[in-house]
């Protein structure tokens, strides 16, 4: 894996916040369109924030490393910056990807915008 960053190894080999969330506040399943590859992410959010995140994943490792590293990152992030957030921002982050890989990263900004999307549903629907 010579062409990854030390953070895409680190997150690949100790993937974080791996698993379900009970009850989340909002959730989505995406796919990538390039390969068919799939991301679900559970969100807990409090104060209009990202509280916890939970992923499951299947996918190549990429995939997998972007989605722990993903769910780390929004932490404490606004709804709005997650509504923000590209894949670009994403494989940047992590310290890049190979120009054949960077796709992979769409998973995890296209899970976690869906997620927030879908809390904001949810919300607008309780009473
Ligand atoms: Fe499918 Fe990487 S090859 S997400």
């Amino acid at each position: 894996m010579a062409a990854y960053s030390e953070l895409v190894i680190e997150h690949f080999e100790h993937p974080r916040n791996a698993g379900e969330l009970e009850a989340p506040d909002g959730e989505a399943t995406t796919a990538n369109p390039v390969c068919g590859d799939r991301m679900r992410v559970m969100l807990r959010v409090a104060d209009d924030r990202i509280a916890e995140v939970r992923w499951q994943t299947r996918g190549c490792p990429p995939a997998i490393a972007t989605s722990s590293f993903a769910s780390e990152m929004v932490r404490g992030w606004s709804l709005d910056q997650v509504e923000a957030l590209t894949r670009e921002h994403i494989a940047e982050a992590i310290g890049g990807l190979p120009r054949d890989k960077v796709h992979c990263s769409v998973l995890a900004a296209d899970a976690l915008r869906a997620a927030v999307a879908d809390y904001r549903q949810r919300a607008a629907g309780s009473p």
